[in-house]
């Protein structure tokens, strides 16, 4: 009670940079339906594109050859590539930050190292996109710098934290009282951007959108960046429980907000989320600075303030702090710990087929809850953004009841989507558990989909989906299986779980095969390669023999 009265009168003090503000509106449209690529998105990869090519025909070298000429080929056409980080709590950014270190030029010199320059685009969901959003937000800066500071992060920290809630309580009463939409989510994505800043990061308070301001989006160093979620339909608003392949998925890019999906399909400037619309046009003035980064990254990872309330490893008088002051925010907020609220930008549009523009606001949930859909494969999956390599990351603890190892699940239930968004037949074939650990797929990276003659093209286009390079978190030289809602690392688990990653990526520095990263560059042209007819290098027919599932 006390505690409450204190809180509510810092609450007075209006915080300008967290709390969206009126402008006028621009002339342009504020929404537009899914059809081909946001234009400013497109512009960008062209961009970075020119630099991926170069990037990789510097990691392709070692497959020159007399019958191989690298740069002639790339110069022809060069492939899309995408990295895909998944989810699962503190566990899954520690080994999405190990992935992305060996396959960085910047920290890993020998062998893998490079191709992350090759990438055009990068995903995150949940604890993935905690990593990617903080490794954007800090202008792209290398995983394993990241993960030095989170270990002077004392999450949730001494005095710091005092001083942060007590932030967090203002700028949410100031945004209420400003006549926005709050929710505990929005709070809860800043934490992550809190802790950096306590670590030797200067605090800004980005928004998502911000992202085109930095300096690496704005000479194209950054493979573009795209978080997910999932949206709940309006009448189960509130009921995480209640999901299947039929929720939206939707997509934030410091570009765009909104869903490629068949029910869906429309997109929003996320410069201007926030603005009260009907029928795609502004009621009033528009609004900007709405897409607080936290939001953003708390919508897409809302699973685990509801843990934290659980009150899984919180111990102490900041654990109590911590979770008077969200059970406080849920006080003053609408809705449901683990529900992100953004008002509705197509709602009452007439030409959006979905019931969700009966309901003035969206209702977003971590996109783990469809169907355990962990890995944010499905902006790749899009034809539209022609990818032809996909490495997907698969921190899952799957088996022994979500304590133990990957066993391909994520990667099946996306197959589920594909077939409702995309036809059977796009996606490849994942085996089932079985066969998916007697085969060791859960210690060892893995090619699915190389062979298109067991693949169907996507409709009305030439293109078939992306190669999937699994990268799964096996048990390798660290038993980094840890649960979900384990927010303390140690030294040692953070370093321990971090390598582990970092050792399955480069195959233990190509200790388990020296030709791993001629194997990485070869799948990376396995589609161009088949558009092409072309013939195929010994050294990469050696790759596809051992790697290739299907
Ligand atoms: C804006 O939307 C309207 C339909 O709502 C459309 O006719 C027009 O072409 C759009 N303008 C642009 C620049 O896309
Ligand atoms: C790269 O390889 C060289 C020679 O094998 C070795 O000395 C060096 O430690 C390696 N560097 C890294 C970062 O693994
Ligand atoms: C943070 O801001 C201070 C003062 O503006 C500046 O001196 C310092 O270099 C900044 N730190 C970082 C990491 O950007
Ligand atoms: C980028 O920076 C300029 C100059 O400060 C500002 O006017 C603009 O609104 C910023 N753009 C975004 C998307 O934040
Ligand atoms: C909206 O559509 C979904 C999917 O068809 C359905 O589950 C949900 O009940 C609908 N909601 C309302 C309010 O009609
Ligand atoms: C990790 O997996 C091992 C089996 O490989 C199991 O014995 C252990 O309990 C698991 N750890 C956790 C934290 O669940
Ligand atoms: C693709 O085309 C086939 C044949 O015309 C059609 O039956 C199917 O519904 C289409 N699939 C999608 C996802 O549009
Ligand atoms: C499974 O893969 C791991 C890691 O590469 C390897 O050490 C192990 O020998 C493999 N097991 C089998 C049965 O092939
Ligand atoms: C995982 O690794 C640890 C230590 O490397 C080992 O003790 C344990 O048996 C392994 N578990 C499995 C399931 O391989
Ligand atoms: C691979 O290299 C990294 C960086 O040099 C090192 O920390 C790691 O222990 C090496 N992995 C193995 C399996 O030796």
């Amino acid at each position: 009670m006390q505690l409450r009265l204190i809180l509510t009168a810092f609450a007075s003090l209006a915080i300008a940079d967290y709390t969206p503000v009126r402008v006028p509106c621009p002339s342009t449209n504020l929404t537009r339906p899914a059809i081909g690529l946001n234009p400013d998105e497109s512009a960008y990869i062209e961009q970075r594109h020119t630099k991926t090519r170069e990037s990789l025909k510097t990691f392709l070298k070692t497959l020159e050859s007399s019958s191989f000429d690298v740069d002639a080929f790339l110069n022809e056409r060069s492939p899309k590539i995408a990295v895909a980080i998944a989810g699962g709590g503190v566990r899954a950014s520690l080994f999405g930050a190990g992935v992305l270190a060996g396959l960085d030029g910047r920290v890993s010199q020998n062998g893998t190292g490079g191709l992350l320059q090759a990438t055009d685009y990068i995903s995150g969901l949940s604890g993935g996109s905690w990593l990617v959003g903080l490794l954007c937000l800090s202008d792209w800066i290398a995983a394993d710098q990241l993960v030095g500071m989170s270990e002077k992060m004392k999450f949730p920290g001494m005095l710091d934290t005092f001083g942060m809630m007590l932030k967090i309580l203002t700028d949410t009463m100031a945004k209420k009282k400003a006549g926005y939409q709050t929710s505990v989510v929005d709070q809860w994505g800043r934490l992550f951007h809190f802790v950096t800043a306590e670590a030797g990061l200067n605090y800004t308070d980005p928004t998502w959108s911000g992202i085109r301001n930095l300096s690496s989006f704005l000479d194209f160093s950054m493979p573009f960046p795209i978080i997910t979620s999932t949206s709940l339909f309006p009448g189960t608003s509130f009921d995480v429980t209640h999901i299947d392949y039929i929720n939206p998925m939707v997509e934030m890019t410091p570009f765009e907000f909104g869903s490629w999906d068949r029910n869906f399909r429309y997109f929003a400037d996320t410069v201007f989320l926030g603005t009260e619309m009907e029928d795609a046009k502004p009621l009033n003035q528009c609004v900007r600075n709405y897409d607080n980064h936290g939001l953003f990254l708390g919508s897409s990872g809302g699973i685990f303030n509801a843990d934290v309330i659980g009150g899984f490893e919180m111990k102490g008088l900041h654990a109590i702090f911590l979770s008077g002051v969200l059970e406080y925010l849920d006080l003053v907020n609408e809705g449901e710990f683990r529900v992100g609220l953004i008002q509705n930008p197509f709602y009452k549009m007439a030409h959006l087929v979905s019931n969700q523009t009966i309901s003035r606001f969206m209702y977003l949930c971590d996109g783990g809850f469809e169907k355990q859909q962990n890995i944010p494969l499905l902006p790749f999956l899009q034809p539209e953004r022609e990818i032809d390599l996909l490495f997907a990351t698969d921190p899952s603890t799957d088996t022994m009841d979500g304590h133990g190892w990957p066993n391909g699940a994520s990667l099946r239930h996306t197959k589920e989507k594909s077939d409702l968004e995309f036809g059977k037949g796009i996606y490849p074939e994942i085996p089932e558990e079985d066969e998916y650990l007697s085969r060791n797929l859960s210690m060892q990276p893995a090619f699915f989909g190389c062979d298109i003659a067991s693949l169907k093209q996507y409709n009305n286009t030439q293109r078939y989906a992306p190669v999937i390079v699994n990268i799964p978190m096996g048990n390798l030289t660290y038993a980094s299986n840890f649960s979900t809602g384990k927010f303390f690392y140690t030294h040692e688990e953070t370093q321990g779980t971090y390598l582990n990653a970092y050792n399955m990526a480069t195959r233990s520095n190509l200790t388990e095969d020296e030709n791993w990263n001629v194997c990485l560059g070869c799948v990376s042209l396995l589609r161009e390669f088949q558009r092409r007819s072309s013939e195929i290098p010994d050294q990469c027919q050696t790759c596809f023999n051992r790697y290739c599932f299907n």
